[in-house]
């Protein structure tokens, strides 16, 4: 059995078959409304969504399939006390795959634990979104027509923006991909996401305050939300709430085939004038992000060409120190009973990463 937690759970070669059976699935889609039939997929989203809710949805409803679920966790067993370990055992006994998003880092991982069923990440926390990155890939294919020979512009919320970092995790595994980290200071891309994909793999890089700077540079534009609910202080996200607006002005100095994308939702980051541009691409991306988990479902199910028995093993294998527990207050680990406190050693003498979470801390 596969899940998808984590981006670098797909190879490369796994990646280009979920997008060509995305590519079948726009030509074709007479050809998989049934594949799912008596199938049934559980949507159990701990904290709100539109899109990658609906759109899993939607997809398993494309293919023939059925849904069940929720979309908040007060109206789930988790008011009560309920495990993420539970959920997934009880909700396995309905469903034959489990969509899971839920505000702690690290959740779906533990849930992928004790599942009798495929897993798949809808987005924890600020940590990872793997299919909003195959929603992403799925666009850049698409519109682009390479994955390879590209420099992509990510702009704003790069501290808890876990598409941002899910996207540099699959993109760094392409020829002459080039990244420019766009933020403010206080909002830069956290250490274990470039020790872990760019610096490990010599992948080049900027960081940069100005967007203006670097416009003309970009074949592709990532636009994000500066993410309100992750910040510890209002104070902080009142200051940079605005830091970076994208407007037609801005674009002047932009390639003509400049793609631009943006997860959403978005807030003021990008003016309702650009969505006139042909350069804006954010709600083609939305429908490609349908075609994607209408593919990745039915891989997962084993009926398309993944090889759904391939163990997944994580770069290192974690190990438990007693003495040590995990210092991020957004880890899964500060609420599910019973975790065990699992780390990996990193490169750094002494220096460990939550199994979860990935935070970094001293042992
Ligand atoms: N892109 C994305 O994750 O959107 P939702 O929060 O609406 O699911």
């Amino acid at each position: 059995m596969r899940h998808l937690i984590d981006p670098m759970d797909l190879t490369v070669e796994e990646i280009d078959r979920l997008l060509k059976t995305g590519d079948d699935i726009i030509d074709h889609p007479e050809m998989y409304a049934h594949i799912c039939e008596g199938k049934k997929l559980a949507t159990l989203f701990y904290e709100p969504s539109t899109r990658t809710r609906l759109s899993f949805e939607s997809a398993m409803l494309s293919l023939g399939g059925t849904v069940l679920g929720f979309s908040s966790a007060s109206s789930s067993s988790a008011t009560k006390g309920e495990t993420i370990e539970d959920t997934a055992r009880v909700v396995g006994c309905f469903a034959d795959i489990i969509a899971m998003r839920h505000p702690k880092d690290g959740a779906p991982l533990v849930a992928s634990q004790y599942s009798p069923v495929p897993i798949i990440n809808g987005g924890d926390g600020g940590h990872q979104h793997p299919t909003q990155t195959l929603a992403d890939m799925m666009s850049i294919h698409r519109i682009k027509g390479h994955l390879d020979n590209l420099t992509i512009g990510l702009c704003g919320d790069l501290k808890f923006g876990r598409t941002v970092h899910s996207l540099i995790a699959a993109m760094s595994r392409y020829e002459n991909v080039h990244f420019i980290l766009i933020a403010p200071e206080e909002l830069r891309l956290p250490s274990y996401v470039k020790e872990r994909f760019l610096d490990k793999n010599n992948i080049p890089y900027t960081e940069v305050e100005c967007l203006d700077d670097v416009m003309p540079q970009l074949d592709i534009l990532y636009m994000t939300r500066i993410q309100k609910e992750r910040f510890a202080s209002e104070e902080e996200y009142e200051r940079l709430k605005d830091c970076y607006i994208l407007d037609p002005q801005k674009l002047v100095s932009a390639k003509p085939d400049l793609c631009i994308l943006h997860p959403l939702p978005r807030v003021n980051e990008i003016t309702p004038e650009v969505d006139k541009d042909p350069r804006a691409c954010y709600f083609k991306q939305v429908f490609f992000g349908k075609v994607i988990r209408m593919s990745l479902i039915l891989n997962l199910l084993g009926l398309g060409t993944l090889d759904v028995n391939r163990p997944c093993k994580r770069e290192k294998e974690p190990i438990k120190i007693d003495s040590m527990v995990c210092n991020n207050p957004h880890c899964i680990t500060t609420i599910e009973r019973g975790l065990p406190q699992m780390f990996t050693e990193t490169e750094d003498h002494g220096v460990y990463r939550c199994a979860y979470c990935e935070a970094a801390q001293q042992k």
